[in-house]
């Protein structure tokens, strides 16, 4: 784990120890420090890069679903070079210290449970899994041919990466129990994303109004001294190790 320090308020660190049910979003800052680009850092971002009405929508796929499908398999590469980074076994590690804990992510990386985390609500699906676009279920295997994109071995429809895109519906089950779990938590994280995408950015919102302690995670955030709203602005690579070391060591 990462010895670099920053300093976490210790009323924040207290409230963390006596929790009872934790709730966390994270979003793509939270795999920066894996090697995986965020969506919206001004230079570094894929959207400043790549237009994601050519690239992220169910038309999009439908005009040029050879350019969408190469765009996917150069991101899963990306991915499959990645491994979790400090941040993601931070939020591992909590999950064995407080009583109810819900992880809910907007990434698609998986790069949460290769960290040992368990139970991970996926907002935005999962970009290893394949799924056809005519049938909308998920598909293991299909014959390699020279088709980009590859068939549906049951309908000959095309395949698709197992993502959300822009203008689709959340999975229902996972929308619920992120809803569910903002709504019920005495503290809710709100980890590397920029908080415009919804419904994920609304969940934060769900949960200050319930009354719990709602810590924002960004280096772009505006640092914020509590009592309900803590701004905690660092790396979460640096951020979550320490304050899982003032809350528990
Ligand atoms: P964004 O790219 O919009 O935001 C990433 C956030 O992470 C920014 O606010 C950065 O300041 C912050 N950040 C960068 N490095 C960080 C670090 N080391 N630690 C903590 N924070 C850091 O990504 P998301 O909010 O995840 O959806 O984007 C939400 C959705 O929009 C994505 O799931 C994706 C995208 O379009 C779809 O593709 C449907």
């Amino acid at each position: 784990m990462s010895e670099t320090t920053f300093d976490i308020p210790p009323n924040l660190a207290k409230k963390l120890r006596t929790a009872r049910h934790v709730a966390v979003l994270t979003g793509a800052g939270v795999s920066a420090e894996s090697g995986i680009p965020t969506f919206r850092d001004a230079q570094t971002g894929l959207w400043a890069k790549y237009d994601p009405q050519e690239l992220a929508t169910p038309q999009a796929f439908q005009q040029n679903p050879r350019l969408v499908w190469d765009w996917y398999a150069w991101r899963r590469e990306l991915v499959a070079r990645a491994a979790p980074n400090p941040a993601h076994i931070a939020l591992a590690e909590l999950e064995r210290h407080v009583p109810q804990y819900t992880l809910i992510t907007q990434n698609v990386d998986g790069l949460h449970q290769q960290a040992g985390s368990r139970n991970v609500v996926e907002l935005h699906g999962n970009i290893a899994r394949t799924k056809c676009f005519v049938e909308d279920v998920v598909v293991e295997h299909w014959d390699e041919t020279s088709d980009i994109p590859p068939r549906c071995p049951h309908c000959g429809g095309p395949l698709r990466p197992d993502v959300v895109w822009f203008g689709e519906r959340l999975p229902e089950a996972a929308l619920l129990a992120a809803q569910d779990a903002a709504r019920h938590c005495d503290m809710f994280f709100s980890i590397g994303t920029s908080g415009v995408v919804e419904p994920a950015a609304s969940l934060p919102f769900m949960a200050l109004k319930q009354g719990a302690t709602v810590v924002i995670v960004n280096p772009e955030s505006k640092p914020s001294p509590g009592p309900t709203l803590y701004g905690l602005n660092g790396p979460a690579g640096t951020v979550l190790p320490a304050l899982l070391r003032a809350a528990w060591q």
